[in-house]
């Protein structure tokens, strides 16, 4: 991987962001089991016609905050288990301090059992301080697939899916010299934590879905008011698709919190993708 010279801005972000967390772990250690609007989830149906991967069903997680191991992340397996995706994608905050790591990785372990994972770095997953290669090495050992400016190809009955897993946007970390051009009956899914990603892509870049977190929703949401908290890196999309036919970006409000265990109106977030057939998509 290139190494990267990043803006002061970033690095500013990055200092206060690893500053906090450590504090913010120790308060809400203390009150593990405390928590608002978080017990709850939605799960989010998307359909997206591509016929070479018709009858193909994903879940699509985000921004985990995983430090602690709660009844609802049980929960939450199981919901996905349900689902019977084939493959399941997590674009990023897994986690907010190294304490976290082995509670993150039952919660991967558990949706490992259900389907092969792919999971790439968000924001504070760096401000966490954990190195690079120590995350490499640990999803290595749990059979998860870590993608770090980097692609991997499935080949399926009538074509293939490249997923593709950048760094986080937000910090400037994003590659895209990795996607693959386009090809013939191939999907190409890019796995990214931040929504800007969207404002990275070039012409050249062949990319069918991307797939993001970041923004929490808003993390707390009062009816009728604007979205008062989102982070930098958002380019003001809070939830949902953005972005054009055939270079779609989805924004998913993902199932943690930042800085106060709270959600107010703004559920975490399973998102289930269905392809179907281009042709019955058009019958419809
Ligand atoms: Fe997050």
């Amino acid at each position: 991987m290139k190494p990267r010279q990043r803006p002061w801005a970033d690095r500013a972000r990055a200092f206060i962001g690893h500053s906090l967390s450590k504090p913010l772990y120790r308060l809400f250690s203390l009150v593990p089991h405390w928590g608002i609007g978080l017990s709850g989830h939605d799960i989010s149906q998307l359909t997206y016609a591509h016929s070479p991967l018709a009858g193909k069903r994903a879940v699509h997680l985000s921004d985990l905050h995983l430090d602690h191991y709660q009844p609802r992340h049980d929960r939450i397996v199981a919901a996905v288990g349900e689902l019977r995706p084939d493959w399941i994608f997590i674009t990023g905050d897994l986690l907010n301090v190294p304490e976290g790591l082995p509670h993150m990785f039952r919660f991967l372990a558990g949706l490992r059992e259900v389907a092969p994972v792919f999971i790439t770095l968000g924001n504070h997953d760096h401000y966490s301080g954990v190195p690079i290669d120590h995350y490499a090495e640990l999803a290595d050992r749990h059979k998860i697939t870590l993608l770090i400016n980097q692609a991997t190809f499935i080949q399926t009955d009538d074509g293939e899916i490249a997923i593709v897993g950048v760094d986080d946007p937000s910090l400037h970390r994003a590659d895209l010299s990795c996607l693959p051009p386009r090809a013939e009956n191939r999907f190409t899914l890019l796995l990214a934590h931040a929504p800007n990603i969207l404002d990275q892509l070039q012409d050249h870049h062949a990319v069918d879905l991307i797939l993001c977190g970041h923004s929490h929703g808003g993390q707390c949401r009062i009816p009728g008011v604007p979205t008062v908290w989102l982070p930098p890196g958002c380019g003001g999309r809070i939830d949902g698709h953005h972005g054009e036919p055939g270079r779609r970006l989805y924004v998913n409000r993902g199932l943690g919190w930042s800085f106060l265990p709270l959600r107010w109106n703004c559920t975490p977030e399973i998102a289930c993708i269905e392809w179907v057939d281009e042709q019955a998509e058009l019958e419809d």
